[in-house]
């Protein structure tokens, strides 16, 4: 049976804290949709702490973005019972912090698998119903590190370069079947989400160790950073309210910044010519004259 009533359905990956959970309680205000919200299995408690209970038009459901079966299970259910995805929304996603030297190999593919590769398994899942139907949307949450990088962030800012490359050919491809792809790209979102930042094995030796080559960055770079992002005016909240303006655009652009300072860097990096807007940044990052001196 289908259940469906005219409601569009939408899905959105790490829907339990941050960004995800603030997406999830505006589309539920609007009322418009059903939603399929999602956690990984341990984190599931969370969206009854939130007060959030199943409904009709909710559905709150575990999906670890990496693992094939609960991605399968997920498709499967909204395509038997509600015919298929009509938005996804790739938010589910973490930063390493690291510098190039202190990323193992296995950290470096996690990280490219969620923030990546995960997202493309689930795009290619939603694909063939959204085809069917000759329309549908695509909104994968970027990030300012997919436009720019910055130091200790690097395989991060590899896993943005990615999706932000992929999800531009794939606006070219699927535009014939009226499929809209867009990305939000935030900067510094005011919230409690640098708590939630991964070390590696190497960067968490490194960044207590005064000694190491690499301790002047991690000691200047993470206090700069969360010293940033308690000041960004904009909260997960209204970096929500951007996605809802997608969904609700009937051609949404393919890059849509999520944020004030998400905006000033990328004025800045097209306007300045690249050696002196590297120079600049390379300047202006904090105690960048006592870096090497280790
Ligand atoms: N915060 C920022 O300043 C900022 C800036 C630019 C871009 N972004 C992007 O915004 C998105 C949301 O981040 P946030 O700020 O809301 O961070 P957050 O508060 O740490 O939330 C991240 C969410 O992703 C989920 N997640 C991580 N790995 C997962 C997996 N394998 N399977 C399913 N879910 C997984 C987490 O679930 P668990 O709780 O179970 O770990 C959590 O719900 C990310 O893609 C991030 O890169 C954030």
């Amino acid at each position: 049976m289908n259940h469906r009533d005219q409601k569009q359905v939408v899905l959105i990956t790490g829907a339990s804290r941050g960004l995800g959970l603030s997406i999830l309680k505006l589309l539920l205000k609007d009322n418009s949709f059903h939603i399929i919200a999602t956690a990984r299995p341990e984190s599931l408690h969370r969206f009854k702490e939130e007060g959030l209970a199943e409904s009709e038009h909710l559905w709150l459901r575990p999906l670890d973005v990496l693992v094939k079966t609960e991605r399968d299970t997920l498709f499967k259910e909204a395509e038997d019972k509600l015919d298929g995805i009509d938005i996804l929304i790739n938010n589910a996603g973490y930063m390493l912090r690291a510098v190039v030297e202190h990323v193992g190999e296995i950290e470096r593919f996690k990280q490219m698998d969620t923030n990546f590769r995960a997202p493309m398994a689930l795009i290619r899942r939603a694909l063939p119903t959204m085809r069917r139907k000759r329309s549908g949307k695509i909104i994968n949450i970027s990030s300012v590190g997919g436009m720019m990088a910055m130091p200790t962030m690097s395989v991060y800012s590899a896993s943005k370069f990615a999706l932000e490359g992929a999800s531009e050919a794939l606006w070219y491809e699927v535009r014939p079947w009226n499929i809209k792809v867009t990305l939000i790209q935030p900067g510094f979102i005011n919230s409690n989400s640098y708590h939630n930042v991964k070390l590696t094995r190497e960067s968490r030796r490194a960044k207590e160790d005064k000694s190491d080559p690499y301790y002047p960055h991690y000691s200047s770079m993470i206090p700069f950073i969360e010293r940033i992002m308690k000041l960004s005016p904009d909260g997960p909240e209204r970096v929500a309210k951007k996605v809802l303006r997608v969904i609700r655009q009937k051609n949404p652009p393919l890059r849509v910044a999520g944020t004030v300072d998400a905006r000033f860097f990328y004025v800045l990096r097209r306007l300045l010519p690249r050696w002196i807007y590297h120079n600049a940044l390379y300047y202006s990052l904090p105690k960048i004259l006592r870096w090497g001196k280790n």
